[in-house]
């Protein structure tokens, strides 16, 4: 396992590569080309661009929809193993990074079907993370999440292999008005987790997924004696089914999590330089178990929805290639902080720490 770093000399702040985007009317290769030669300054500042790179992947600031069509993407297509991602949530009203909202919401994710699976291997998998939705004023939830994915589904002719959810045992009461001050309903503590592939038999391995055995488990594999027969569920248990130690028991469909992210590195860095973190940062155990699960070292993972880059990160570490997008400058560039274990920040603080007192770009 290793982390690579970003590399110094691109440590370069925006503001020069704004101003040296400024002095010419020509588009780096990494940038897409604009209609215009001398596109005006709104244009210039949408185009999709890399703004840093490790030895393994990269960072594209720029929409999702125009970087995925964009020539910077397309040699990828068909060489990508897992699109890993949690798209903005389908909520009733506008997050800071700008959801669609309502049936606008199903459509926009629907859309994204077909251009996803162009870009997977033949055994690749995409994997979507979502939260629920509440309907506004009301202890009810929303059904566009449900809606949404499976628009998705169908548009793209992805198969559902399997669903799961992460339950965030720390999570803090919400919907507020109902649990917390009404008390009618309880509190909201899991996301789900829908695995797709345009094949029933995707890549897949659950022996890189493996929990720890339980405390009874290495007992029964030193002591070797259990009850074996038909257990109340009907299931027929052999003399010797659970004798065999597998290095690790095999994992359900729901993986926990806590609030472990408060303090890492990305926080304390943004803490330190009063920089807003990103407001819904995905704990790093959720992209670890997928890219595991679904990926070999070598492959690639895109994230195309990547926020703080936790994907980015983790996929860095476990020696798969990676492939991040987002649309916010500012989550983007502060991204970059989880790669540099010893390269100085100080102009990207310097640079962010005031847009950071006001809230990152809407
Ligand atoms: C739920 S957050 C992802 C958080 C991320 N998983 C993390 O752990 O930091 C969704 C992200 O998608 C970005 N986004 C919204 N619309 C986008 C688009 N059209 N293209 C690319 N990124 C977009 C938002 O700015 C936001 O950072």
């Amino acid at each position: 396992m290793h982390t690579s770093k970003v590399k110094l000399e691109e440590w370069v702040s925006i503001s020069r590569i704004h101003k040296a985007q400024r002095s010419t009317s020509k588009s780096t290769s990494e940038t897409i080309q604009g209609k215009s030669k001398t596109p005006k300054v709104r244009h210039r500042r949408t185009s999709p661009r890399v703004v840093y790179r490790t030895k393994s992947g990269f960072m594209i600031r720029g929409s999702a929809e125009r970087v995925l069509k964009s020539s910077l993407m397309a040699k990828y297509k068909g060489k990508v193993q897992l699109i890993f991602t949690s798209p903005p949530f389908p909520l009733n009203r506008k997050k800071k990074y700008g959801n669609f909202t309502g049936e606008k919401y199903s459509e926009w994710l629907a859309d994204f079907a077909k251009i996803f699976s162009e870009f997977l291997t033949e055994d690749g998998s995409i994997v979507i993370e979502m939260g629920n939705a509440w309907v506004k004023g009301e202890p009810t939830m929303s059904t566009l999440a449900l809606k949404a994915l499976l628009a998705f589904q169908e548009k793209g002719n992805l198969k559902l292999c399997q669903q799961f959810i992460a339950y965030n045992k720390a999570r803090l009461p919400s919907p507020a008005q109902w649990v917390n001050v009404k008390r009618i309903r309880v509190k909201d503590a899991y996301t789900s987790i829908w695995w797709m592939s345009p094949v029933a038999t995707p890549k897949a391995d659950n022996r890189r997924v493996l929990k720890e055995y339980s405390e009874s488990m290495h007992e029964l594999l030193s002591s070797k004696k259990y009850n074996s027969g038909r257990r109340p569920s009907e299931h027929l248990i052999g003399a010797k089914s659970f004798l065999k130690d597998n290095k690790g028991a095999i994992p359900p469909n729901v993986i926990i999590v806590s609030n472990t992210i408060a303090s890492d590195r990305y926080v304390n860095y943004c803490r330190n330089r009063k920089i807003t973190p990103h407001p819904a940062r995905m704990p790093k155990k959720i992209p670890e178990f997928f890219i595991k699960f679904l990926t070999d070292p070598g492959d690639i993972v895109v994230d195309p929805f990547a926020g703080s880059n936790v994907t980015g990160w983790v996929a860095d570490i476990l020696g798969r290639k990676w492939i991040s997008i987002e649309k916010d400058e500012s989550y983007a560039n502060v991204s970059k902080i989880r790669f540099a274990k010893s390269v100085t920040t100080k102009k990207l603080g310097r640079k962010y720490a005031k847009r950071g007192k006001r809230g990152p770009k809407k």
